[in-house]
């Protein structure tokens, strides 16, 4: 049983193969956090201590024992109004505009299997994999309800939290506020690892340590954002790649979010994961509900290498879904960098034929197919064929590239419209702007309002209408721009960031439910929805629109914390590069590409020759190894932020066979030697290196490592392949 609840001391343990996680009801009926972290067996409840804390008030339940305060205990759903000066997990402002609301235990419920959330993407598992613990807590006063979800996978060391919040009183209140996780440390000192960026130089790792005060990361651009990712780690001050102990949080959500990192003033440590509550002010009337989306949880005792690991097989397990979870994705060479906006049906069908020749899977049709687009500043939501840009209608373009043994994606951003668009004239309510302001533009376009169906609907009919004109096997899904005009004309406004998302899901949903075999690609001007609330619709999204090499390499290191490599997809690009200038070895820029769903992005008629050779060389390897890059352990081997070669590898699941990746970024006179360290090996099984032939046992690549080449030559990269023998 992955869920226990002692009756006599009021204590609920969730168990995992590998941790626990414990809380307790306190004799006034307030839920109150005992522990997470590694596996331990009786109450710990022996950690809450108790003292007279000048300045922090007492419930008036706890009559004249002053020693009792919310501010200082550690809780599971802490609410403003309590006592608790510190960061809160829900803020309800009341019929009559007061903002306190004070939760007790009103019930709970174990049951087997995953809760699902209503409209919302959530870790998915069946009745043996997984089990539920509903808590109920209430506000007798003002009739407020909060459900409190966890749920527990036992053997992935998985516990997913999520709230419901009911208005179960009369009258309406607003939700200023809701999070759906708050992890109290009682002792303690921890970083915070953070993921930050921007276009174009995604997920860049950042950590510091939690100070006193309060740190916070979100975003207010309506996606997840390239700015900061809705995942982090909290970890004990010593914790490594590969030691130490650690605390996951991803939230599945690609909207607007909030974390909070708080030290407070006895040195304890919140934190907090939930929506943004700027932009928010969700309004409930008598019997309504707000789903909060849901943050998994993770802890490792191994680093975060370890932490990694769970969350890999977690989201491509658990919150992956459809034909594409566990399947090899098409090698697909894209459009967008071969040829921009300048195409025809000539240069697709020439695209598909080169493609064939090199074994490439797909061709993908990007921007510039539809309405009136030769550029970016027109045609968004005219989601109507430009048979005269193609020369051709789309079935018989696509039955061409068919007809050369390739299949056919396209690419769409149903989110858009264009000021310059049929769609904009005919209905321009439908964007989302205040009729009183000038809209603020973004990329010259503006966003359609999906938090209304009718909008939603309209722009479904007509994709639906593109996908059924034939053979479309993959789509390409993306967003480029953030919201800034959050308003409606149909909706409350405190309600359309949210709204909007889940408008979005809802489209995906119906989408992924009337096109089961088609492989969805999601993408936000690169990756600025990378998140897993989309990766339960599109199980793979385009990391970067940034292609250069070793911007990549750092680019996939930060996204690896929390994402799987099949969710990544990685494409070789034309040098100098479009993005950076720099000039890389096809050999480096195929390594690095190898990371991910793999795939080309650049003209290949114009390849010489011998590029076209090792090309088809990249697609064998790649093709050898796809469900070892996909579905193995990943491990990072370095730093490539600070450490002078970026380096990472994959083993399968019984540890006999490891790929390893090296990309060297530094060349200096009179080289020193490097040696990389593996991981994740059988200590004493003997592995060849299938090159050399030479072999080496588990235990010393692990320690000792294996020494690097060192050749004169800018980004040389070098893949080995390890085989146990015998
Ligand atoms: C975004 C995407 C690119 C490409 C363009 C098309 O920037 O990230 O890959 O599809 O849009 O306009």
């Amino acid at each position: 049983m992955a869920i226990l609840f002692q009756q006599d001391e009021k204590i609920f343990t969730l168990q995992t193969k590998q941790t626990a996680y414990q809380m307790k009801i306190d004799d006034f009926g307030y839920l109150l956090h005992l522990y997470y972290g590694g596996k331990i067996s009786g109450s710990m409840d022996y950690l809450l201590t108790y003292y007279d804390r000048g300045f922090s008030g007492n419930p008036y339940d706890a009559g004249s024992d002053r020693t009792y305060s919310m501010d200082v205990l550690p809780q599971e759903y802490p609410t403003t109004g309590t006592g608790d000066y510190r960061n809160s997990a829900l803020v309800i402002r009341n019929h009559d505009e007061s903002e306190c609301c004070d939760l007790r235990y009103a019930g709970h419920e174990i049951r087997t299997g995953k809760y699902g959330l209503p409209g919302l993407p959530a870790v998915h598992a069946n009745s043996r994999e997984a089990q539920t613990l509903e808590i109920l807590l209430e506000d007798v006063v003002n009739g407020v309800r909060v459900r409190l979800l966890y749920g527990v996978l036992e053997e992935d060391d998985i516990i997913t939290r999520s709230a419901q919040i009911i208005n179960q009183g009369t009258g309406s209140v607003v939700v200023e506020k809701a999070a759906s996780v708050c992890l109290d440390f009682v002792t303690g000192d921890y970083d915070l690892v953070s993921l930050y960026g921007r276009h174009a130089m995604e997920r860049n790792m950042q950590r510091t340590p939690i100070a006193h005060g309060s740190q916070v990361i979100g975003s207010r651009r309506g996606s997840s954002s390239h700015q900061y990712n809705p995942a982090v780690i909290v970890a004990d001050g010593n914790t490594t790649e590969d030691s130490g102990s650690c605390y996951g949080m991803v939230f599945v959500y690609s909207g607007n979010f909030l974390c909070e990192a708080e030290k407070d003033q006895y040195n304890q440590t919140r934190i907090l994961m939930g929506l943004q509550s700027e932009l928010f002010h969700y309004s409930l009337k008598e019997g309504e509900i707000l789903t909060v989306p849901e943050t998994i949880l993770s802890y490792s005792d191994r680093g975060f290498g370890g932490l990694s690991v769970k969350y890999h097989h977690c989201i491509r397990d658990h919150v992956c879904r459809g034909v594409y979870q566990n399947s090899p994705r098409p090698v697909l060479v894209n459009s967008w960098e071969a040829a921009y906006f300048q195409f025809n049906g000539e240069t697709i069908c020439q695209l598909a034929k080169d493609a064939a020749e090199l074994g490439i899977d797909m061709v993908v049709m990007d921007d510039g197919w539809f309405g009136k687009r030769e550029d970016d500043n027109s045609g968004l939501g005219d989601w109507q064929v430009n048979e005269t840009k193609l020369g051709c209608s789309l079935a018989e373009l696509i039955h061409k590239v068919n007809d050369a043994g390739v299949k056919f994606g396209i690419w769409i951003e149903p989110e858009m419209v264009s000021e310059d668009s049929d769609l904009y004239r005919a209905h321009p309510d439908w964007a989302m702007l205040n009729p009183r302001r000038n809209p603020v533009r973004g990329r010259n376009q503006l966003v359609l309002d999906f938090s209304r169906k009718e909008v939603r609907d309209y722009i479904f009919e007509q994709i639906c209408c593109v996908l059924d004109q034939g053979n479309i096997e993959y789509v390409k899904w993306d967003m480029n721009r953030s919201l800034t005009d959050v308003y409606s004309t149909e909706n409350q406004q405190g309600k359309v960031s949210y709204d909007y998302v889940l408008g979005v899901y809802d489209f995906l949903e119906k989408l992924t439910a009337k096109y089961p075999h088609l492989l969805i690609e999601g993408c936000c001007g690169g990756g600025g929805r990378f998140d897993a609330g989309m990766l339960y619709y599109t199980p793979q999204i385009w990391c970067s629109d940034n292609t250069d090499a070793v911007d990549r390499l750092r680019i996939h290191y930060g996204t690896s914390f929390f994402y799987p490599m099949s969710a990544i997809g990685a494409h070789v690009s034309a040098v100098p590069n479009h993005q950076t200038g720099r000039n890389i070895s096809l050999h480096t820029r195929g390594i690095v590409a190898m990371t991910g769903a793999f795939g080309y992005e650049l003209s290949l008629g114009r390849l010489p020759k011998e590029e076209k050779e090792q090309v088809k060389d990249q697609i064998r390897q790649y093709k050898t190894y796809e469900r070892l890059i996909s579905g193995g352990d990943y491990y990072r081997l370095s730093d490539p932020f600070r450490d002078s070669y970026a380096a990472w590898m994959f083993v399968s699941e019984d540890q006999r066979t490891v790929l390893l990746h090296v990309v060297m970024l530094e060349i200096h006179g009179n080289m020193t030697v490097s040696y990389v360290k593996l991981r994740g090996l059988l200590p004493d099984a003997s592995y060849e290196e299938t090159e050399s032939k030479k072999c080496y046992q588990g235990s010393a690549l692990m320690r000792a490592g294996i020494p690097l080449p060192v050749e004169m030559k800018e980004y040389p990269a070098y893949q080995f392949i390890f085989q146990v023998k015998g």
